[in-house]
């Protein structure tokens, strides 16, 4: 698909992206379960720690973060809670990146992950060597990284912005006159370009879960359901965003369920976040828009595998053994924090 002719896409040759299997965890009984997560929480409560946890992951990881102070949030929400929460460890269950950026801001805390493996293909995909060498070509562009990169792409930005906050600071960068250099999620830029009018060149990344997600099969699922309104994380491709009722970060859409009036959602994103819509809107039905899997064999149809990654044995492990420890060295945290400071300090003005 064509991608906007008002938006340039950087000519860099893209890595080739691992994409493991999902994970498939061994199956607790109620009372194992319930004896793992006691052992959690009381660890948790002993290492003076806090857990903070995607919506993507694991029905019982979220609940357990909730139950235990912590917090289960998007990603800017994730950044934000461990910047101010007192607790002298933060345990993360998202993707790396997730865990970088709270150790960034946090860097006198200690940042545990269930799995250090844990990555995302748009991080991947936007080495910094290669990212930095196109920066260096555009001199007159400011920089604006997405939040799921290294700390190393964060540090050469002048902005990080997450889906949830995207659109506001690009539309302020635009009409201060600034060009933006976008990476590293082509949709999400192209995406940002159309509603802001920026003048943007960006970098030809992707989300492998957001981007198998089907139009025609969405269209034909949306006839079928006339009552249905259809939910989408900007991420996915420009023909699957055209059909949605709402566009918006995963906080975004969890919201639309709650407070629009229809019985059914088609819900075009990772489908962990359905725990969470469920709890809070428990009469709505929730269906799970089509992927190019349907039908066949798909690892990453609505399913991040990394998100897999973290489940309610390893999360316990890494506090039995204090393992999986997320290091950055103090010089590039200083200069990552810089970008991600200025989209919270940006936030900040938004809540006003
Ligand atoms: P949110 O910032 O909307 O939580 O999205 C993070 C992400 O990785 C989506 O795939
Ligand atoms: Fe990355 Fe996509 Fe997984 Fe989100 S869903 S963490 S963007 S691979």
């Amino acid at each position: 698909m064509p991608l906007n002719n008002s938006v340039k896409e950087a000519a860099v040759a893209i890595p080739v992206i691992r994409v493991p299997e999902l994970p498939q965890w061994p199956v607790l009984s109620p009372a194992e379960q319930k004896q793992l997560k006691e052992e959690i929480k009381a660890m948790l409560h002993r290492q003076n720690a806090v857990l903070v946890a995607h919506y993507y992951t694991d029905g019982a990881l979220q609940d357990l973060a909730e139950e235990t102070g912590g917090c289960v949030a998007d990603s800017l929400e994730m950044a934000r809670f461990g910047t101010e929460h007192p607790a002298t460890t933060l345990v993360v269950a998202g993707v790396r990146f997730m865990g970088e950026t709270s150790k960034i801001l946090n860097n006198e805390k200690r940042v545990l992950m269930p799995d250090l493996a844990a990555t995302c293909s748009l991080d991947e995909g936007c080495p910094p060597e290669l990212f930095s060498a196109y920066c260096d070509e555009h001199p007159d562009y400011t920089v604006v990284v997405y939040a799921n990169t290294s700390a190393e792409v964060k540090a050469r930005s002048d902005w990080v912005v997450t889906s949830g906050i995207a659109l506001p600071i690009v539309r302020h960068l635009a009409q201060a006159g600034e060009k933006v250099l976008w990476a590293p999620d082509r949709h999400l830029g192209q995406y940002v370009q159309k509603l802001t009018g920026a003048e943007m060149i960006y970098w030809p990344g992707s989300c492998i879960v957001h981007e198998r997600f089907r139009a025609e099969a969405l269209a034909e699922m949306r006839a079928r359901h006339p009552q249905a309104a259809v939910l989408v994380h900007p991420e996915s491709p420009e023909e699957v965003v055209a059909l949605a009722d709402v566009v918006g970060s995963t906080t975004a859409l969890i919201q639309a369920v709650v407070t629009m009036p229809n019985p059914e959602f088609i819900v075009a994103t990772d489908a962990g976040i359905m725990h969470k819509m469920q709890q809070l809107a428990p009469g709505k039905r929730l269906i799970e828009a089509p992927t190019l899997g349907e039908g066949a064999t798909c690892q990453s149809c609505a399913r991040c595998p990394w998100m897999g990654m973290n489940s309610l044995q390893n999360l316990a492990e890494v506090l039995r053994t204090g393992s999986n420890e997320i290091f950055v060295s103090p010089d590039l945290a200083r200069k990552a924090a810089i970008p991600i400071r200025r989209m919270l300090d940006f936030a900040r003005t938004l809540r006003k």
